[in-house]
């Protein structure tokens, strides 16, 4: 049976590091609050002039180059965002060019923090139906652009950052195992950004707490999904790689799903939450650092605006 097999891994994080401290200087906050509240400790912020996709690109580059395969084997590229570099053409055109990957078909996902997962599965997909022999799936985000720095509620929570996979078509029990994909557009103005209002500035608007709450269950729901769908228990799980959008959001996810958390994989101390970008470079982080083992069953697992919320079951 053919499916597909993630092949290589890469990520990007901009220089320029904001920390805790940092933003107490900017708003009324503390790092004691920031801590205990969402786990981070830092964040990323792109240089001016940086794009979504001059970061998508240069993660593209350390995945084809774990792969071991050339820009022009690639047929397919995907990136997930919701911080394109202009509404056309799409980030992923932009990322085809600067990678020179000249037979491939390009375009962009939208499905806010989720949409790493949604992209992937999309690419298993065209990878199962023989449209598609090698893809590049990225997840990418400038949210500094689009966060109100005076906003106390969401301006300590995101940062920048890209991270990218290749999937490869594969016949053997590697690989992606089954992905699941849900929404709810009704509960869209408790997490949203728009540009397309009068007089708007693009930035981000949620009620935190009503989307914890929400995604907690979200989260948990998906994720025995994907288990029951395969006929597997979260016990069986090597690691478990959530969106890392707070610290105990996860924690309250993994003991629902009898995760404990030496299972659990997170960076978003060091990178906040990256939206689409999350999961792949904390994905990347773990394969990098050598705790991800091939062979080891791995859970992906998203949640966020839309609502949107996913998850991916992988034998690595
Ligand atoms: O990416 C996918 C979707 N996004 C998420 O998953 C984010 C989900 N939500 C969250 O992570 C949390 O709700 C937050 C971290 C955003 C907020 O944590 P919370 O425990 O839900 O706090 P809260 O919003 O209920 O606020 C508690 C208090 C409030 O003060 P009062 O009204 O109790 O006096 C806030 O004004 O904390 C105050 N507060 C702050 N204090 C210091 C809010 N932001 C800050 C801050 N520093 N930065």
């Amino acid at each position: 049976m053919i499916s597909s097999r993630i092949i290589g891994t890469g990520s990007y994080a901009p220089k320029k590091v904001l920390t805790n401290h940092d933003l107490e200087k900017m708003i009324e906050t503390s790092d004691d609050w920031i801590t205990e509240r969402t786990g981070i400790k830092e964040r990323r912020i792109a240089a001016e002039g940086e794009t979504t996709s001059d970061m998508a690109a240069k993660a593209a580059k350390k995945a084809l180059e774990m792969a071991g395969i050339e820009p022009n084997d690639i047929d397919t590229i995907i990136v997930a965002t919701v911080t394109p570099d202009m509404d056309f053409p799409s980030t992923a055109c932009f990322v085809q060019n600067k990678l020179k990957a000249h037979k491939a078909a390009s375009f962009d996902i939208a499905a806010a923090c989720s949409g790493f997962i949604y992209a992937l599965s999309v690419a298993d997909s065209l990878i199962k139906s023989g449209h598609s022999k090698y893809a590049l799936v990225i997840g990418a985000e400038i949210f500094s652009r689009i966060t109100d720095w005076t906003d106390r509620n969401t301006c300590i929570l995101f940062g920048d950052g890209a991270g990218a996979a290749v999937l490869a078509k594969t016949t053997g029990k590697r690989g992606i195992l089954s992905t699941h994909l849900h929404s709810e557009g009704s509960s869209w103005k408790l997490l949203c950004a728009s540009s397309h209002e009068e007089n708007a500035k693009t930035f981000i608007r949620m009620q935190g707490n009503e989307v914890f709450k929400v995604a907690v269950r979200a989260l948990e729901d998906v994720a025995i999904e994907a288990l029951e769908h395969n006929g597997l228990k979260g016990d069986d799980l090597d690691w478990f790689i959530p969106h890392q959008a707070n610290e105990r959001i996860i924690v309250a996810t993994a003991k629902r799903l009898g995760v404990p958390m030496d299972k659990v994989y997170m960076n978003l101390q060091k990178y906040g939450n990256t939206s689409a970008a999350s999961i792949p470079l904390a994905l990347d982080e773990a394969v990098r650092n050598g705790k991800v083992k091939d062979g080891d069953l791995i859970l992906l697992d998203a949640f966020g605006g839309g609502f949107t919320w996913a998850s991916a079951l992988i034998r690595w």
